[in-house]
């Protein structure tokens, strides 16, 4: 199949580094590129982070840098995280990219100049956590039902966006096209929403209340709402309105976000678009909400499950795995470390993983590892091939209709299929009185071997091309396509097959604790951040330093001055979050191990001049030292 597909998620907020719900719909888009990849499609995958607005300004000055030095550090952690999470975008676009800042205001002047935007004032509820004005009808009690706080009341002259204009066109939108917005649920919520008279969007923020954000091109003294910044990012990536690009994948443009965003998506988003002049996307796809504990993820009560920790200590295809099985997509699904090792235990190690070792390693004794060549088929070869060719096509139809569990389920039919079929065909049997039969059978083992490793692909690539290495394999990965797949007996191994270790482990849960804690698995350490060169790891230069004083930061809990001798003419302030691990009597006098080229940064009001390296691990702490007295500013190797 040939055709043209183009996937975006959301684009984050940089006042938050990136957790489970981020790393849900990632990885749903990446899964389901990889899967039009499969299909023969040509693929373009977009991500990236959402700069501008209140929230981030806030953030910003309450970690004491300016706006510009705290995106680029949070918008480079989502960067960082998401290749160690096997995530291959093609593009990364942030709001505050110049060609960005320059496709916002050219959509501005259009659609200014189409008569869309007027001047007026505005008094409503302001929730500053979702940076919009709420109507009444759309508040729980009073209070945003995301934040659960009251919104603020809000009066200013401002720049409207005639929404209301397009709320006819898009009811008729909507109902011409079914699946304009799905799963279904969410279509209905957008059509209820337009059932009542649409208010125009305020689109603008006086500079005098906030700075941070895009001029408007027709008034120097206002600032872009972040949300009409925001939007604009899925054609501003792609080189709206002449790029190639934007000719080429607009057309076919899927939008993957949770339902929190349904309204700027399913309403602005189409109505800004209509008013631009520009096409509508073809696909909303939206999903529910991973709870832990039943409850929303929440920062104040340490329940934010870190995508890294649980990568570090299952791996990444088992957690891809658990994510892309364990939620329905449109349904919230809540999220468990004893659920996860459920999983892993039962669906990878039991099923998927016993089967490759167990089929392998029969190949490897009974042929040394070459695949015989089939003999006479029987019924219960017939229908392994028939069933698992099958799975082929139901397969694709739930993967493209956003039903991935459902694929999932479909795939993992064809594994047990195969454990089925090895136990009544029984080969150890057949290795000692019916040669041809073993041949067929195992021709027939490695045939299923071969589409289940095809099918995972895009959920477990890392697993997916480690079978299809041990299957020596002709085409992997990216490379075999459904239509390859689907001709059974195509691919003969080149060479020998390899023996295959255990994929997946079985895994002990070492304390039932649940995820909803700050540290979220038991045993779970830091996970190994993404490989630096050696260039790179050069540019840090640490140090021995003497502790000559330290003392306690006022109304900090963690926080200690230390005055340090590094060698240099005069000791340095360095502020270290220790407090509470190590009493300042403790530290005087030892020998410490600094970072001495970091740039200072202020914290609680003491500018510090480098940084205490110290390991931790649960509640235990200790610090780096050296092994016996050393001169103060001895530089570390
Ligand atoms: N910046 C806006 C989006 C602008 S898009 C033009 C924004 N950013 S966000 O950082 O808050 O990300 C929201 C998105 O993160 C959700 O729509 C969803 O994709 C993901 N998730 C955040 N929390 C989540 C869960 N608890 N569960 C599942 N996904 C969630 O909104």
């Amino acid at each position: 199949m040939s055709g043209i597909f183009y996937i975006t998620t959301p684009i984050y907020y940089v006042n938050a580094e990136p957790h489970i719900g981020h790393a849900y719909t990632t990885i749903v888009a990446d899964t389901f590129n990889r899967f039009n990849i499969l299909r023969g499609m040509d693929s373009f995958f977009l991500t990236g982070t959402d700069e501008h607005g209140d929230k981030i300004a806030e953030a910003a000055k309450a970690n004491g840098v300016s706006p510009k030095d705290y995106v680029d550090k949070i918008s480079q952690k989502f960067r960082d995280t998401w290749p160690t999470l096997m995530i291959s975008n093609d593009y990364f676009i942030r709001t505050t990219d110049p060609e960005h800042v320059a496709t916002v205001q050219r959509i501005l002047d259009l659609v200014n100049n189409k008569g869309d935007i007027y001047f007026s004032e505005y008094e409503g509820k302001y929730c500053v956590g979702c940076e919009r004005f709420y109507s009444d009808r759309e508040l729980a009690d009073g209070k945003c039902p995301d934040h659960l706080k009251e919104p603020e009341i809000r009066k200013e002259s401002n720049y409207f966006f005639r929404m209301s204009r397009y709320q006819d066109w898009l009811i008729d939108h909507i109902k011409k096209n079914p699946d304009f917005i799905r799963p279904e649920r969410y279509k209905n919520e957008v059509l209820a929403f337009l059932r009542e008279p649409l208010e125009d969007l305020c689109i603008s923020r006086p500079k005098t209340r906030l700075s941070w954000g895009i001029t408007l091109p027709f008034d120097e003294n206002f600032v872009t709402y972040v949300w009409f910044d925001a939007l604009i990012n899925y054609i501003s990536a792609i080189g709206y309105p002449e790029e190639p690009a934007f000719q080429k994948y607009w057309p076919h443009a899927q939008h993957l976000i949770a339902k929190d965003i349904l309204k700027p998506h399913g309403i602005y988003w189409p109505c800004m678009l209509k008013s631009a002049g520009v096409e509508p996307y073809r696909h909303l796809n939206v999903h529910g909400y991973w709870n832990i504990n039943k409850n929303k993820m929440s920062k104040s009560v340490g329940s934010v499950v870190r995508p890294l920790d649980l990568v570090g200590v299952y791996g990444v295809d088992a957690f891809r795995f658990f994510l892309m099985r364990e939620m329905t997509f449109g349904l919230d699904s809540d999220f468990s470390e004893e659920a996860l090792v459920s999983r892993i235990n039962s669906d990878l190690a039991n099923d998927l993983g016993n089967l490759v070792s167990r089929s392998i390693s029969m190949i490897l004794k009974y042929y040394n590892g070459d695949l015989p060549v089939s003999g006479k088929l029987s019924d219960s070869d017939n229908r392994l091939r028939d069933h698992a060719v099958s799975v082929i096509d139901s397969y694709e139809s739930f993967m493209s209709g956003t039903e991935f569990h459902k694929a999932l389920m479909a795939v993992w039919e064809i594994v047990s299929g195969l454990n089925k079929y090895i136990d009544e065909q029984q080969p150890w049997v057949l290795a000692k009185n019916d040669h041809d039969r073993l041949a067929t059978v195992m021709f027939h083992i490695y045939q299923g071997l071969r589409i289940v490793s095809a099918l995972i692909w895009p959920v477990m690539p890392g697993a997916a091309e480690t079978i299809q290495k041990q299957l020596k394999l002709p085409v992997t990965g990216s490379k075999l396509t459904l239509d390859i797949l689907r001709k059974w007996g195509a691919d003969k191994p080149v060479g020998t097959l390899e023996k295959s270790p255990n994929l997946f482990p079985r895994v002990e849960l070492e304390n039932k604790q649940s995820p909803a804690v700050d540290t979220p698995c038991k045993k779970a350490i830091d996970p190994i951040k993404p490989l630096i060169d050696f260039e790179t790891f050069q540019k840090v230069d640490l140090r021995v330093g003497t502790v000559l004083s330290a003392e306690p930061i006022p109304k900090s809990k963690k926080l200690l001055k230390l005055t340090v001798d590094l060698g240099e003419n005069e000791p340095r302030i360095i502020v270290a979050g220790i407090a509470e691990k190590i009493s300042p009597d403790d530290i005087i006098s030892r020998q410490i191990t600094v970072v001495a080229n970091l740039e200072p940064v202020k914290l609680m009001g003491v500018e510090s001049h480098g940084m205490v390296l110290a390991a931790s691990h649960d509640k235990s702490f200790s610090l780096i030292v050296p092994a016996s007295a050393i001169t103060s500013g001895s530089s570390i190797r």
